[in-house]
């Protein structure tokens, strides 16, 4: 489903230039559930975010569902990251002024879905999710674990296959963390593609196959799936 081909990402900053990913070759199969670890600093964040085709890599290929993503323009990349790709942050990124209705409609206002089935389909989801008593409670008006489950409600509501989440829980508590990690493994048994970005190590031992990054480099990959 998705393979990273030499993947490289510099920042410069001033005369410096900081190798945030180097040399990063990676394939994830379709239903997979990977986490990935290692030091702050690492390339964890910049991993993930050229994987949901927020951040450009400087070198290197990215191929998704078999597309080379690093020939699209930015328009067809969003159209692809709005269709096929859900983002979960640690800070939640809920637009504050918004309800969590109007807020898990957005990415199907994007897509041009009519009002009367956005409205539908955002209230289905956040009734999966237990929040369909807050949907019409501004994100100030929530709990952490309550804005999680809204963003990961926003996250899902185009049905995508891939889902990637940057320590969905480092701003939680112990109980909603685990919540969150509960609810983002019932929609990988579901069959969504599944990366955790964690520096929790009980939490990454928990997935299926983990990828460990140190100084951009993808030092150790265990537990990868063959099949499929
Ligand atoms: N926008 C940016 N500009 C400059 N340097 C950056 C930027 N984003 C990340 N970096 C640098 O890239 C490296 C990797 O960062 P990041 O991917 O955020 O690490 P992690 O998520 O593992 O903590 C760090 O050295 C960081 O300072
Ligand atoms: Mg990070």
């Amino acid at each position: 489903m998705i393979e990273l081909r030499d993947i490289r990402r510099d920042f410069q900053v001033g005369d410096q230039t900081v190798h945030a990913l180097a040399d990063v070759n990676l394939a994830i199969n379709a239903g997979e559930y990977l986490a990935v670890t290692g030091p702050s600093g690492s390339g964890k964040s910049t991993l993930l975010n050229v994987l949901g085709l927020l951040d450009h890599p400087t070198g290197g290929h990215y191929l998704f569902e078999g597309r080379d993503t690093t020939t699209l323009d930015d328009q067809a990349q969003a159209t692809l990251r709005n269709r096929r790709i859900g983002f979960v942050f640690q800070f939640f990124h809920l637009v504050p002024r918004l309800t969590a209705q109007q807020n898990v409609e957005l990415p199907m206002s994007l897509a041009g879905i009519e009002p009367a089935e956005r409205a539908r389909r955002a209230s289905h989801a956040l009734a999966q999710l237990g929040m369909s008593d807050r949907a019409h409670h501004r994100p100030d008006q929530l709990s952490g674990g309550q804005r999680q489950r809204v963003a990961i409600a926003r996250a899902v509501v185009m049905q995508p296959a891939l889902l990637l989440a940057d320590e969905p829980t480092g701003n939680l508590d112990q109980a909603s963390g685990a919540d969150v990690i509960r609810i983002l493994e019932e929609l990988n048994q579901q069959g969504i593609t599944l990366v955790v970005v964690t520096h929790d190590e009980s939490l990454a031992s928990r997935a299926q196959r983990r990828v460990r990054i140190v100084d951009g480099r993808i030092e150790k990959d265990t537990g990868r799936r063959e099949d499929a």
